[in-house]
């Protein structure tokens, strides 16, 4: 009798170690540092991000939500740290990350970022128009220079695939691209009306020359250069 009993014993603390263990291997808490950020990517990240057969693997379908396989590990860090630090507020920004970024740790983002970095780009299988795609790669390869935007291409690579903390553009949801260059686009016109605007009244502060890239774009050729980037894998 005390043997089974024994054995009963050793064999619910066995139950309760696999319990805690998978428990923090699939945990959903954004509040728990001892969380991997391996683990935060299948388990949250995934539900906006992309969750694609069985793999998590950051190619989202939803075009709010940008696509984040592939994209370099510097510029994820940098955007999960500017969601962190309320540095980047879009509506969008504000509404959906900065509550997931609140506690996340440096260890998390760099895990989280090393994840997506590594994941591969589905590719855009929609229809497109080929020549708003057409006059798209134009703008990107070439600029506006009558307006004095310079070549995409220039900063984020012949195959737009990014450099550092140059984001990677290829394969992005153009909807997405479009909405960001609207973004760019208000925050230069901020800046004109507020010549020392303060990195407060900028949704995304730190993005440096692209405010000045955005403004020179009309509607129309915000639109082609985002077509032309969701064909490019
Ligand atoms: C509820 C939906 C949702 C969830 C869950 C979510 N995100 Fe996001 N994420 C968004 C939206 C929406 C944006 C775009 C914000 C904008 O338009 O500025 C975004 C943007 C981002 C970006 C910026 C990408 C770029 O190209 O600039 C990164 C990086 C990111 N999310 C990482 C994560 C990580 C890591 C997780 C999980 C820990 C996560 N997100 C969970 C909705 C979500
Ligand atoms: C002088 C360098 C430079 C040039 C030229 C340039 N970019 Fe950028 N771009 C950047 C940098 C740097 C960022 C990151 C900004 C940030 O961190 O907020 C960026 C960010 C972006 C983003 C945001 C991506 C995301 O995931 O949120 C888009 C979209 C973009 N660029 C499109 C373009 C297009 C289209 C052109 C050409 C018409 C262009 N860029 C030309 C440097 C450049």
């Amino acid at each position: 009798m005390m043997n089974k009993a024994a054995k009963i014993l050793t064999l619910s603390a066995v139950a309760l170690t696999l319990g805690a263990c998978s428990d923090i291997e699939r945990s959903r808490d954004l509040g728990n540092p001892q969380v991997s950020g391996g683990t935060l990517a299948q388990q949250v990240c995934s539900i906006c991000h992309g969750d694609v057969g069985s793999n998590v693997n950051g190619n989202s379908i939803n075009p709010t939500f940008p696509k984040l396989a592939g994209q370099t590990k510097e510029y994820l860090v940098e955007e999960m740290t500017e969601f962190h630090l309320k540095d980047r507020k879009d509506p969008a920004a504000q509404a959906f990350m900065w509550g997931i970024a609140r506690n996340f740790t440096t260890k998390q983002m760099d895990e989280l970022a090393a994840y997506y970095s590594q994941q591969p780009v589905t590719p855009y299988a929609g229809h497109s128009n080929p020549a708003q795609v057409a006059a798209g790669q134009k703008i990107f390869n070439e600029g506006v220079l009558d307006k004095g935007v310079p070549a995409c291409m220039g900063c984020h690579g012949a195959d737009a695939h990014g450099n550092g903390i140059i984001p990677r553009l290829a394969g992005q949801h153009a909807d997405y691209i479009y909405k960001q260059l609207t973004v760019f686009n208000e925050d230069s016109t901020s800046s004109a009306k507020h010549p020392n605007a303060t990195a407060e009244e900028l949704e995304r502060p730190h993005e440096g020359p692209m405010t000045m890239v955005a403004s020179g774009l009309t509607k129309a050729q915000k639109h082609a250069v985002a077509a032309y980037l969701q064909t490019l894998r």
